[in-house]
């Protein structure tokens, strides 16, 4: 996900994101609850979106990307 570096810091991220959340709920991909997304461990900002709207870290990584992971109630 990317928001145009001038408009960062607007909200737009945040609301983008829960636009995702709400399309996956739908299960648009079979049936699971669990989401999974990976992001470089330096990108802070990224990880406090992710970590606000119920991401966790899981313990595994990539190289430089680690994993988080959410359980989403049904539609
Ligand atoms: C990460 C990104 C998508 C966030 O979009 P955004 O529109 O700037 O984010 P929002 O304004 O909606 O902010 C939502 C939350 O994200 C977190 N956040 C976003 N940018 C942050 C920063 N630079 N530092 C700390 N927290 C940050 C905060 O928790 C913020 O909530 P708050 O304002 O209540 O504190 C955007 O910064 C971006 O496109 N970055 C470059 C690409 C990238 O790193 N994508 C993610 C790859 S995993």
């Amino acid at each position: 996900m990317m928001i145009d570096e001038k408009e960062q810091g607007k909200g737009y991220g945040s609301e983008a994101f829960d636009r995702v959340i709400e399309f996956i709920r739908t299960k648009p991909f079979g049936d699971s609850d669990r989401v999974v997304l990976t992001c470089n461990k330096d990108n802070t900002g990224a990880m406090k979106l992710y970590e606000s709207k119920g991401f966790s870290a899981s313990g595994n990584e990539d190289g430089e990307e680690i994993e988080m992971v959410m359980t989403v109630d049904q539609a």
